[in-house]
């Protein structure tokens, strides 16, 4: 249902996301003014101050505010650089579970439109918001930076900001908080195909204070786009020092590779930020980015994601039929529940030895595996396994068939393309390209039996450029190529609905809550120490429930087996081990890690998460403790991590959610001790009142599952 009206006149809209929300309106000369946001955003009133004097919505490079660095900048076809934009018609839509509100501008002079779209989900609190800009100029408009949204707050001096700029492979998800300073803070991806190994495209921010699990202000934002993105934190002191700043918070696609040659006639679509405001801190941002990603982004989410047991750690490229036989032996042994084949599996004139060659050449490698995959997937089967294979289809090894074949494939620009892990990145504007990747997982999963994919991708774009574009539109390749990836990937999820899809690139390349609507999880980081782990998946835990974060056991940072195996078990628990080289003690560990996981895993998947001691705690990063708890039930499973040594006593565990007139089976597990697991009932107000903590040693961990004793 339609709900048109103008807002021309001054009147004001109100768009309520859940608890908060935000008022625009035109001021006299049509300008969009904010006129409220946050808690109380979607109330505001207008009142006796001109709507001239509130801030722009939506800054434009020549617009009202021409001194300060502008949410949008387009040259015209004509060559002009400024755009000023004036409301011409608002329409809201009734959506099944919220509203979607469009307020759509046009240019003063220029036949051009940025639409406002704003897309609310009242359950979870959760805004959506992009524009979108079309024209019909005489020729082509050059779009340089178009910012999805650039909301102005107050930020107190001691604001402070969680951002995840890390330093690329292996250290994704890095905690950096921070206070906020007068200037422009920009926090930016960039390489197209794997850009959240430098930043995560999220970000938390804390207006009001310092920022805190359950009190006070907290922002989070996410911006969903596959490709380079950015914040830009634009701080401006206002009056004198203990007077809040204005804080406009631009954010995006990242404009150094995201300009776009836009012809007349065509909509461009800039992508979505999702976005929330709590007044109860940072635990309720995550709740509610739990509720959304489970609810519109997640594939399967009521699926509880199998344990997968994976042998690329295990092996690398080195592994023959025997090999993986054993290892498939060992998983069933063990109760993991998908066998996956790592990278390694294919290529015959090129075998895939090492990361040199065979990419592209999508046959598999009779010499080590001399039966094809069949018999693997069998011998799977028959040990209770399903079986998973990897792929890498948007890539290629020049030393393959492929590149011989279609050397004219590539993403490239006039010069030769420069390697990166000896590979080159296939060009999915080439109609032949995109099926020919979506037929890679198509040929991969043609013997039967297999039912899960890790799609990885393993280097960035840094040759621009594209046979299918005109000169003058090589840029488009940066914003094209997401949108053409995402064609392949939702043509193999049309082909293969049932089958499970990791999202991998390098590790947690493509964390974006976009391009994860294809796929049931994605693989966190190739860092899988326990250690950095547990910081890892702390951070990520703000906008991912643990279904979507796998998370393997394995060798890293030479942590003992059994802490390894309780810091997965707070994540999608997986294995990544030469199972047949384990300790018996290791082994041990693995089997009541996997039994437990069986025990666990809906809860921590599915359940509400509760963080209850911060590993990023300035004043002791020495440990950290999580529960995931069913609130229907109180059932619940409670890990503690004892990272590194601390001089500090141990915090006690407060579980405040438990009901303290009830009794509770406690089971407590300390992997570390065969058949360690004791067992005791306690009353809610004694858990309430707090477990001591009863670690001591580093790198060592405790997991409880308590569950109500019922009648
Ligand atoms: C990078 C991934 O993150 C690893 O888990 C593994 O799949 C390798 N690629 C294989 O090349």
């Amino acid at each position: 249902m339609a709900d048109d009206n103008a807002v021309v006149d001054g009147s004001a809209v109100r768009v309520d996301a859940g608890g908060w929300g935000l008022t625009w309106a035109a001021d006299d000369a049509g300008c969009l003014r904010q006129v409220g946001l946050g808690p109380e955003g979607a109330t505001a009133q207008l009142g006796e101050i001109p709507l001239a004097l509130f801030p722009d919505a939506y800054p434009t490079y020549g617009g009202g505010d021409a001194l300060r660095p502008p949410a949008l900048r387009i040259t015209h076809a004509d060559g002009s650089l400024t755009t000023r934009l004036v409301v011409e018609h608002v329409s809201r839509m009734v959506e099944p579970g919220g509203e979607h509100v469009t307020m759509r501008c046009r240019d003063e002079r220029f036949h051009l439109h940025v639409e406002h779209h704003l897309r609310t989900h009242p359950a979870s609190g959760v805004l959506e918001q992009w524009v979108e800009i079309l024209h019909e100029e005489p020729g082509p408009v050059r779009l340089m930076s178009y910012d999805s949204m650039s909301p102005l707050l107050l930020a107190s001096p001691d604001a402070e900001v969680v951002q995840f700029v890390g330093g690329g492979w292996a250290d994704e998800w890095r905690w950096n908080e921070e206070g906020l300073s007068p200037g422009t803070k920009s926090l930016a991806s960039f390489g197209g195909v794997q850009p959240h190994l430098q930043a995560a495209p999220m970000l938390l921010l804390s207006p009001s204070g310092p920022g805190s699990e359950r009190s006070g202000d907290s922002l989070g934002c996410s911006i969903q786009w596959g490709g380079n993105t950015r914040f830009d934190l634009d701080v401006r002191p206002k009056g004198d020092l203990a007077a809040p700043s204005e804080l406009r918070l631009r954010c995006g696609a990242n404009p150094l590779g995201a300009e776009y040659l836009l012809d007349p006639g065509v909509r461009f679509v800039a992508p979505a930020v999702a976005w929330t405001w709590a007044t109860t801190g940072r635990a309720e941002v995550t709740r509610r980015f739990h509720i959304w990603t489970r609810e519109r982004v997640l594939r399967d989410p009521n699926r509880v994601r199998p344990v997968v047991a994976n042998n690329w750690e295990a092996t690398f490229f080195d592994f023959d039929e025997a090999r993986i036989l054993d290892l498939i032996d060992q998983s069933g042994e063990l109760g993991a529940e998908v066998f996956l084949l790592d990278d390694g599996w294919f290529g015959t004139n090129h075998p895939r030895d090492d990361d040199t060659a065979g990419l592209g050449d999508w046959d598999v490698d009779r010499a080590k595996l001399p039966n094809g995959l069949a018999p693997l997937a069998d011998a799977a089967a028959a040990r209770g396994l399903r079986f998973g294979i990897w792929v890498e289809p948007e890539m290629v090894n020049p030393l393959s068939e492929l590149y011989v074949d279609h050397p004219d494939w590539v993403v490239r620009d006039s010069r030769e393309p420069a390697e990166h892990r000896n590979q080159l990145v296939l060009d999915p504007l080439i109609d032949e390209v995109r099926e020919f990747e979506a037929s890679v997982v198509d040929r991969a999963l043609c013997d039967p039996g297999i039912s899960y994919v890790k799609w990885d991708a393993n280097r960035p774009i840094t040759d621009p450029g594209s046979t299918q574009l005109a000169p003058d539109r090589q840029a488009n390749l940066w914003v094209d190529q997401v949108h053409a990836t995402w064609a392949v990937m939702d043509e193999v999820v049309r082909r293969h609905p049932e089958v499970e899809l990791m999202l991998c690139a390098s590790g947690g390349g493509r964390t974006d809550h976009a391009t994860l609507r294809r796929f049931h999880e994605f693989w966190t980081s190739d860092n899988t120490d326990p250690v950095t782990r547990v910081r890892m998946q702390w951070a990520c835990s703000h906008f991912f429930p643990a279904a979507a974060m796998a998370a393997h056991v394995t060798r890293w940072g030479g942590r003992p087996i059994h802490f390894g195996c309780a810091v997965a078990l707070s994540g999608r628990f997986g294995l990544d081990l030469d199972l047949l080289a384990l300790s018996s003690d290791e082994w041990a560990a693995c089997r009541s890690a996997v039994a437990l996981a069986k025990r666990t895993q809906r809860l921590v998947q599915q359940g509400r998460l509760v963080r209850l001691v911060s590993p990023m705690d300035r004043a002791d990063r020495s440990r950290a403790a999580l529960a995931c708890i069913d609130p229907g039930s109180d059932e619940t499973v409670l890990f503690a991590y004892q990272l590194e040594a601390s001089n500090r006593p141990g915090p006690s565990l407060m579980l405040d959610w438990l009901d303290p007139d009830a009794t509770y089976t406690v089971t407590e597990t300390d992997l570390a001790v065969a058949g360690g697991a004791a067992v005791t009932q306690r009353s809610g107000r004694e858990l309430i009142d707090g477990l001591d903590w009863q670690l001591t040693e580093p790198e060592t961990a405790r997991v409880w599952e308590i569950t109500p004793v019922r009648g």
